[in-house]
């Protein structure tokens, strides 16, 4: 049931990008033999299939699973010590060393002592590199979780995400640094190259488009955009483990056909600001459930 398998071509059709896409589409089932137009048939199956998993993911939400990983990253950030002694109490999330109560929804933000825009796992990957003894070189090497591992790092940042749960999400913009990030993640949104000139808005610029059984926010809108923030950093049903907004902007670079961004980079950065700050406003929930 989790495989998202179950979607009609005509669908796959209606998206602009929907020869490229269609490859994409696997085990395509045979449309249904109803007296109903292809179209309505389409509309109702998707309809139903989100209408489904929105219940589901209601259900497993609240009993979260994310709440092992966010236990595993409380315990990292209140008891680990680095080889010095240091510890997370000293790190600085934007409103103070070692205060973690409402700072995710305050990233990405300027950070003096980096000299940099940092969002929330840049940060989180700072200061454990910084007090804690990682060495960034091992986080290269496995950013994201997976089937066999979960990375201290990302139960570190669903920790700190957690501690911002229900609040309104208020990215800072004072600091010129900061607007500039806001520009120039607005620029990368809107980029075209690659082997199909596809931008980010080439998906997520338009309402109503939808890939598979995945619908496709319309990123560029106010009232959508807070879905690039909310339910992140989260528990993926098909695999068990927590994945991060960080991942979600790698994953879509390969969705664009584009060369994976380096883990951590600016790029990225600038993007989570720009979708970031679009959001503000709405009230964060806290680490949520992925398909
Ligand atoms: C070829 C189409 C395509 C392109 C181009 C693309 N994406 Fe996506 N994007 C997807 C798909 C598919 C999903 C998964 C939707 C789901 O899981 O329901 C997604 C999901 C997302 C989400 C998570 C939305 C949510 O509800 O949690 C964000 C944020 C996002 N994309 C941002 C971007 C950004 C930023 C870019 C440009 C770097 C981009 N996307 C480029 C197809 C694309």
């Amino acid at each position: 049931m989790m495989k998202p398998l179950l979607v009609l071509g005509a669908v796959v059709g209606t998206l602009s990008c929907g020869a490229v896409l269609a490859q994409q589409v696997v085990n395509k089932p045979a449309p249904p033999k109803k007296a109903v137009t292809k179209q309505e048939a389409a509309k109702s199956t998707k309809d139903a299939t989100t209408a489904e998993f929105e219940k589901f993911r209601e259900v497993l939400e609240a009993d979260s699973p994310a709440e092992l990983f966010e236990a595993k990253g409380e315990d990292i950030w209140k008891n680990k010590r680095g080889p010095d002694g240091g510890s997370m109490a000293q790190c600085d999330l934007g409103l103070g060393a070692g205060v973690v109560r409402g700072a995710y929804v305050q990233m990405p933000r300027y950070f003096a002592d980096a000299d940099k825009v940092m969002d929330a796992e840049r940060r989180v990957v700072h200061c454990m590199t910084r007090y804690l003894g990682y060495q960034e070189a091992d986080i290269r090497k496995q950013p994201f979780s997976n089937e066999q591992n979960t990375p201290d790092h990302v139960s570190v940042v669903t920790y700190v995400a957690s501690q911002s749960r229900g609040m309104a999400v208020a990215v800072p913009q004072k600091h010129p640094r900061e607007r500039e990030a806001y520009e120039l993640g607005k620029a990368v949104f809107a980029y075209r190259a690659g082997p199909y000139d596809f931008s980010c808005e080439t998906c997520h610029g338009d309402d109503g488009k939808r890939i598979r059984m995945q619908q496709l926010p319309n990123l560029a809108k106010k009232e959508d955009a807070m879905k690039s923030f909310q339910g992140w950093p989260g528990y993926r049903m098909t695999g068990g483990f927590m994945l991060t907004q960080q991942w979600r902007m790698n994953d879509c670079f390969r969705q664009q056909r584009f060369p994976e961004p380096k883990y951590l980079s600016d790029a990225v950065t600038t993007l989570l600001t720009y979708l970031t700050v679009n959001a503000n406003g709405n009230v964060y929930k806290g680490p949520g459930v992925k398909r």
